[in-house]
């Protein structure tokens, strides 16, 4: 594999991150995911901008312009011979001795690389299994930083359940998934969590919405509980990876039928008819 490191593509050999990397102490940094279909990158400027914003909101300066930025994702995708995978670039404060206060002089370390990963089409058939964690994470969820132990112990929560992934509840509302944004239609309407610091603002999310408005389905950003959502006639998550998956049941409670409902099925056909 072809890794992008601080202005050099290499192979893993020639890969050197230092252990006083504060991405590795510290959880440091922010990262983003790109999907590749069909060797394209898929909105792939608005996953380096929000690369930009997230950097900007912990105070790392980066160096790279987004066409910069977008240059060196297409070459990690061209070099790795990408068809249909994602594409990791993480950005982190930099190497120094270990002390929480910002370093005086380091420098942001950045690396990238490319994988291979096929599209999640059984489970975008058959749906998945959500289950409630109760969302113990910092209150600056709307930053795509590097700590995700609060997303990671969630997960594996759900795993431990037998479902794909996990439904944070913070207050008693529905916030996101562990790695993913949910949403929830009732009589017609979509529901989602408005993009505020409770969640990250996914671009799988932004897409949807715009389809949701191209197809004339009425959207309110607005919170809901638990028990709403349980209540939901449709439930889905979305992410790069996950795309939109339909949810069939929460916490072993079936959503509407317990399978995927039609105008779920109708937003997965529109997202499948715009990517590469
Ligand atoms: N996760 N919320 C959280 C907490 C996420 O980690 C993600 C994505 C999303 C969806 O964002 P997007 O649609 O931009 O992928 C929402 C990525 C894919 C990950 O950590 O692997």
């Amino acid at each position: 594999m072809i890794y992008f490191k601080d202005g050099e593509f290499l192979t893993e050999d020639k890969l050197n991150v230092s252990v006083n990397d504060r991405g590795y102490v510290f959880g440091d940094g922010v990262y983003e995911v790109i999907k590749v279909y069909d060797g394209a990158l898929y909105t792939a400027r608005e996953h380096l901008e929000r690369l930009l914003e997230s950097a900007e909101k912990i105070r790392v300066s980066m160096s790279y312009t987004i066409d910069e930025l977008l240059e060196i994702a297409q070459k990690l995708q061209a070099d790795n011979q990408i068809s249909v995978g994602h594409i990791y670039i993480q950005v982190t404060r930099g190497v120094a001795p270990r002390a929480h206060q910002f370093p005086e002089d380091s420098v942001p370390v950045m690396i990238g690389y490319a994988v291979e990963n096929a599209r999640p089409l059984e489970i975008l058939q058959q749906g998945a299994a959500m289950k409630s964690v109760e969302d113990v994470r910092w209150l600056r969820c709307d930053i795509k930083s590097l700590n995700l132990l609060g997303n990671v112990m969630a997960k594996q929560e759900a795993f431990d359940h037998g479902c794909q992934e996990a439904l944070f509840v913070r207050d008693g509302l529905v916030r996101e998934g562990s790695s993913s944004n949910v949403f929830g239609m009732k009589d017609g309407i979509l529901y989602t969590h408005p993009a505020n610091n409770f969640i990250l603002n996914g671009i799988t999310r932004r897409v949807v919405l715009q389809i949701a408005e191209n197809l004339a389905i009425p959207v309110k950003e607005e919170e809901f509980t638990l028990s709403q959502a349980l209540q939901m006639d449709e439930f889905f998550y979305t992410s790069t990876n996950a795309e939109i998956t339909p949810v069939v049941t929460i916490d072993q409670q079936p959503i509407g039928q317990g399978v995927p409902g039609p105008l779920t099925r109708k937003l997965q056909t529109a997202f499948e008819a715009q990517i590469p």
